[in-house]
């Protein structure tokens, strides 16, 4: 164990926690830490804070933070355990052998034993595609549809043969079990108490995540049968709605170019990367929802969305819009001609034509405003209910200027004033999400207005000016402290303070048992400093006038209490001239 804990030191030396996140999220500095848009609850203003000196993050708005391992634990929803080794294998760690087999052997949960049998299957399947004679229907289809074998191998397609036990066989041959396979929505009980294989006679797709892991399985029938897809079920780790389709194999193109193309289907995202357009990703045929869009904005500064000019396609984006709004993505909306998708098209143009039209993309909202206008018709009832379509997305653009510009161009499509817009606007001051985002902030507002101001400086002068923290470590501060959660924080420093005899912020952090009190202690650590070096004596002056004060009160109090009203009123006297001194 002690290795282990070494190797966990080790770790937390080796990653930098601005670059690690920087790889999900886009950062920007912003005094002395990094700010962006969180990737765990919905926001357009950033609250999600990285420090690098304190190596910890923080969010003001949903409360999660901490470490590096706290951070990877979050994001791609894993154990313990489970980040350490994807850590370490990261950044070239090694973790001591033996430790790690008993505690993988111990801790191997349900999802970590679903993703090495998902691995088993993709070799199985991409091996039976490349390799065999049962694989020679799949080669065939692919090569139909111009798959290339670079695009075979980059993705590592594969092939379920014509078999109930093509993969069951291949599994049992590598010991790994069937219950687990199962589970993994790989085999199907059958009525004997025995399995069959889930996929058969279909061209494979395998579905991996951000840590390159498979979550599941597409799979296509070569002719027109149904259904044409095949998913894996919903399972430990595959839930369809919040995936997307060669995610990873995209990061870097859309790291670099900023944008990122959205299609539905695998074989669209496949087509594109044919032809070297690599930063497109596909939803598994289901809407855009707030996951989806909350990972990327995570590396995309703009996404495109694609669709067919049906009218249903056209419904499925815009119900988009919103959520992109939300989460503060710029998105613009790419319309095929009828009868395409971006797989037809692309082999239809080339790369040139896909670009072409790309560059004809337009935002979101102007499609959103246009496809409604157009929809509401000539007559004044027509524009108006056209309106009460339209003012509630506006409502949630944050940024005035285009705002501004929406309002003017509404005014001048309807005919009528941008003072009767931004009237109607007023009334929509508050949809749902807007309100509860505005709610959300003003609460936070408040909250830190309720919050006593002395517990404030007490916190941000032990965190940020260490050289005065004996004469914060005095018991009687307390007195002035009102947040129960700050007092707590400080009974815990003091306890460290007599057992250890040094104290440091993270110290202090780790000692906290309550979550709550956790994340106000981290939110303290990640506020900036509130008095420069030359004021912190003013400062602890401040604090210990006013504990000195409160005592004198106190103990005049119990003087006449006790009947001594000479004392009690000597006690004033003194608290008086004291007060006028610091004047
Ligand atoms: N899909 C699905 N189940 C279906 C049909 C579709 O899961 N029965 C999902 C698949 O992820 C598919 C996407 O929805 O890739 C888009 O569907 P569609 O446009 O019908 O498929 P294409 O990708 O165009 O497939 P193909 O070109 O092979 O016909
Ligand atoms: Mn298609």
């Amino acid at each position: 164990m002690e290795e282990y804990q070494a190797a966990k030191e080790e770790l937390k030396r080796t990653v930098d926690i601005v670059e690690l996140i920087s790889q999900f999220v886009q950062l920007k500095r912003g005094g002395q830490n990094h700010m962006g848009l969180c990737p765990f609850h919905s926001e357009k203003d950033p609250s999600f804070t990285v420090s690098q000196t304190k190596q910890m993050f923080h969010c003001f708005g949903c409360k999660k933070g901490g470490d590096v391992f706290a951070f990877w634990m979050e994001y791609h929803k894993v154990s313990f355990p489970e980040a350490m080794r994807d850590l370490a294998e990261k950044y070239n760690i090694t973790l001591p052998q033996k430790q790690m087999t008993s505690l993988e052997k111990e801790k191997m949960t349900l999802k970590t034993r679903i993703f090495k049998i998902n691995e088993a299957a993709a070799t199985y399947f991409h091996h039976i595609l490349t390799k065999t004679n049962d694989g020679k229907p799949g080669r065939e289809y692919l090569a139909k549809r111009s798959i290339p074998k670079e695009v075979i191998s980059e993705f590592r397609l594969g092939y379920a043969p014509e078999k109930w036990d093509g993969l069951i066989k291949f599994l049992k041959q590598k010991k790994l079990d069937m219950d687990t396979a199962e589970k993994a929505g790989l085999i199907i009980p059958n009525k004997k108490g025995d399995y069959y294989d889930r996929f058969r006679g279909r061209v494979i797709f395998p579905i991996d995540d951000l840590r390159q892991q498979i979550v599941g399985f597409g799979g296509r029938v070569l002719d027109d049968s149904l259904p044409k897809y095949l998913n894996t079920p919903e399972t430990p780790v595959f839930h369809k709605g919040e995936l997307l389709f060669g995610l990873h194999a995209a990061l870097q193109a859309i790291r670099e170019s900023g944008r990122v193309v959205i299609v539905e289907g695998y074989t669209d995202a496949l087509a594109l990367n044919m032809h070297e357009f690599k930063e497109v990703v596909a939803t598994l045929g289901t809407a855009l929802t707030d996951n989806h869009i909350r990972a990327l904005k995570g590396y995309a500064k703009e996404a495109v969305v694609v669709f067919d000019p049906d009218s249903a396609g056209k419904t499925a984006a815009m119900k988009s819009l919103s959520a992109f709004l939300n989460e503060g993505l710029a998105s613009k909306v790419m319309i095929l001609p009828e009868g395409d998708d971006p797989d037809s098209f692309v082999n239809k143009h080339g790369l040139d034509g896909f670009v072409r039209l790309l560059r004809q993309s337009v935002p979101m909202f102007d499609f959103f405003l246009d496809m409604k206008l157009s929809q509401g018709g000539d007559q004044i009832e027509g524009k108006v209910r056209a309106l009460e379509d339209i003012l509630p997305i506006l409502s949630q653009l944050k940024n005035e200027a285009l705002r501004s510009y929406y309002i003017r161009h509404l005014a001048e499509k309807l005919n009528i004033t941008e003072s009767a817009v931004v009237i109607e606007l007023k009334k929509w001051g508050t949809t749902p999400s807007y309100k509860s985002h505005v709610q959300g902030s003003r609460e936070a507002r408040s909250n830190s207005s309720v919050r006593n101001q002395d517990d404030q400086y007490f916190m941000n002068l032990l965190i940020h000016h260490p050289q005065i923290i004996d004469r914060l470590m005095n018991q009687d501060l307390k007195v002035i402290l009102s947040d129960p959660m700050i007092k707590e924080i400080f009974d815990t420093m003091i306890t460290i303070y007599h057992t250890e005899g040094e104290i440091s912020p993270a110290g202090i952090l780790e000692k906290l048992e309550k979550d709550p009190v956790r994340e106000r202690f981290r939110e303290a650590m990640m506020t900036p400093p509130i008095f420069s070096n030359d004021m912190v004596e003013q400062a602890v002056n401040g604090l210990e006038s006013k504990v000195h004060k409160i005592k004198m009160a106190e103990s005049s109090i119990r003087a006449r209490q006790q009947g001594d009203l000479e004392r009690a009123n000597k006690i004033l006297e003194q608290k008086r001239t004291r007060e006028n001194q610091v004047l």
